[in-house]
């Protein structure tokens, strides 16, 4: 199939590119080559690619920032993402679009299956939200992969940030009321490749497995940096205010994509001693080992 990868420079579109380009005729495509907010720019993809199927990874992510910059985050997220539905069917390309675990309330200790009801905490999350009502209203076939607590290769992500201050501070504190399950980003390129065979139409909850905190993730990450993990302590979101909301446990269920055939996906723990690995790599090549 002719791919088009929207958010190609992001920390999942570009290993989406790599994972799929294995099988498929890729092209991925960033804000440079075109804003997903502007119907001009969506139609001249479309003509440029003449795509069979798009992943849209392409998304306004600074959760905090949207809730001072609401109208762009909704423009991108729900806007955009209406507008490249509404170019999908006008062509009969299928779409599919990454979504997050924070179009939930958190609420709910046991987690969310695929059906439960959206009720986003956030500017971010409802942006999300309006996102998956536009692909749900889709004719074509379209596939909502929501996911949540992303890292991987790029700039910034939760696991470079411990292993920074970590290297700044003797001891630093971590939220451990917010549960959730972490997620690397290759794996889940590898669950949207699968969901690219059959192709099935519907709602799915792609996360590694295992949940944890926040401050459980930041230990392991101290762990598996040998630094001492007693040098992290934890604290209530109370003593760590941000402008958005999280929610307290947003761990997504998963049951469409067993029904699809797909794989268990491996823990987050193995998935952060994968990356961790590629990091101390990247060190040691930095430092011409
Ligand atoms: N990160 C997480 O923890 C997390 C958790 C759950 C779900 N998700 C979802 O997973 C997906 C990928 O997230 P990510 O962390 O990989 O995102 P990311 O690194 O922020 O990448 C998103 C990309 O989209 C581009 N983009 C933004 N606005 C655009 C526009 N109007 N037109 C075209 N491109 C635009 C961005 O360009 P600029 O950088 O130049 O703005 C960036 O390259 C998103 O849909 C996100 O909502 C993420």
């Amino acid at each position: 199939m002719k791919v088009l990868v929207t958010g190609s420079e992001g920390m999942l579109g570009r290993v989406v590119v790599t994972t799929l380009d294995l099988v498929h005729d890729v092209t991925g495509v960033d804000l440079a080559d075109g804003d997903l907010t502007r119907p001009t720019d969506v139609a001249a993809l479309f003509a440029e690619h003449g795509p069979d199927w798009v992943v849209h990874t392409a998304a306004y992510t600074d959760v905090d920032g949207a809730e001072q910059d609401a109208a762009r985050a909704s423009a991108v997220n729900g806007g955009a993402t209406a507008g490249l539905a509404a170019a999908c069917d006008a062509c009969g390309a299928g779409l599919t679009y990454v979504s997050t675990d924070y179009v939930f309330d958190g609420d709910a200790p046991e987690g969310y299956m695929e059906g439960a009801l959206r009720n986003p905490l956030s500017v971010y999350g409802r942006t999300k939200a309006e996102g998956e009502a536009a692909v749900e209203a889709m004719s074509a076939p379209w596939q909502i992969v929501r996911t949540s607590w992303l890292f991987g290769t790029g700039p910034r992500n939760f696991v470079l940030t411990i292993r920074r201050l970590l290297g700044e501070r003797q001891s630093l504190n971590v939220v451990d009321d917010q549960t959730g399950s972490p997620t690397y980003a290759p794996d889940l390129a590898r669950v949207l490749a699968h969901l690219l065979i059959e192709r099935p139409t519907g709602v799915f909850h792609a996360t590694n497995t295992g949940v944890c905190t926040w401050f459980d993730f930041a230990r392991e990450i101290a762990r598996l940096s040998d630094a001492d993990p007693e040098r992290i302590g934890p604290c209530g979101s109370i003593a760590y205010p941000t402008p958005a909301k999280r929610p307290a446990c947003s761990i997504l269920r998963s049951h469409n994509l067993e029904a699809a055939g797909c794989p268990e996906r491996p823990s987050w723990q193995d998935a952060l001693v994968r990356y961790i690995a590629q990091l101390n790599t990247n060190d040691r090549n930095d430092q011409g080992e």
